[in-house]
């Protein structure tokens, strides 16, 4: 596995779709700090230099059936190595990983397409591991940082290797069966089911009120809505 590393860049997804076609797959793109991190639903991901990951995969699957499920096992092996910190993470569906009710880690994977078909994929990850307190407060959502959890500095190389172990231990399986292959390990993670949860499917979008019923093998949420209808959901904000 090639590892490409940069002090400072716009955004290791960025550099990762661009030079996607040159890049072997599973090449790990990491940086110390990025200009424009991005998040999910063109949010701004905070990528000071604090000895934070900000690490982008790329991935180039025999089989793309699965792709879309990449972040949700991305989520299980980060989740997997914070547990190795005395903490106990908690997945937020479908791919946040939160620690006392705090994000401490979020997933972006933006697709390739070639004429018009998925090709592969640029799995980012930005876990804080390394965060001083004010930093954090001045994040718009409730976050949380390693060090701050554990009260000790935390070693980036080490939990660098650590989860690209983990990530690759179990991924060629991934990619032949899909979530299922990870289903229970994902549930493990997870403290939503049975519980009243909001989805907002998009920032600004009128949060809607279920409880939540469970994951199905595909990843999506099940939720029923007051009339105890069934609904699916395959993407947005789970508040709860
Ligand atoms: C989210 O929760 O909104 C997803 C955040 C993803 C952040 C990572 S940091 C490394 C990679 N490069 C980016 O610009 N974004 C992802």
């Amino acid at each position: 596995m090639k590892l490409l590393k940069f002090a400072c860049i716009d955004s290791t997804n960025t550099y990762g779709k661009t030079n996607f076609d040159t890049l072997e797959d599973k090449t790990a793109i990491i940086a110390d700090e990025q200009t424009h991190g991005k998040g999910r639903f063109n949010r701004v991901w905070v990528s000071k230099n604090c000895e934070n990951i900000y690490l982008s995969l790329i991935l180039k699957p025999q089989n793309i059936t699965y792709i879309p499920n990449f972040t949700q096992y991305m989520s299980v092996a980060a989740a997997k190595v914070l547990g190795d910190y005395n903490v106990q993470p908690q997945i937020k569906w479908p791919n946040d990983v939160l620690i006392n009710n705090k994000k401490i880690c979020g997933i972006l994977s933006e697709g390739i397409v070639k004429n018009n078909k998925l090709t592969g994929a640029v799995l980012g990850i930005g876990i804080n591991l390394n965060c001083d307190a004010k930093t954090i407060e001045n994040i718009d959502k409730p976050a949380t940082s390693l060090n701050i959890e554990t009260g000790n500095d935390i070693n980036k190389e080490e939990f660098l290797q650590k989860l690209l172990k983990t990530f690759f231990e179990n991924y060629e399986n991934v990619v032949q069966n899909g979530f299922e292959y990870f289903k229970d390990d994902y549930l493990r993670y997870t403290d939503f089911l049975g519980k009243t949860v909001y989805i907002q499917p998009r920032d600004n979008d009128k949060r809607e009120k279920y409880t939540a019923k469970t994951i199905d093998n595909q990843g999506n949420l099940i939720v029923t809505d007051a009339q105890n209808k069934e609904k699916i959901i395959y993407s947005g904000d789970l508040i709860y």
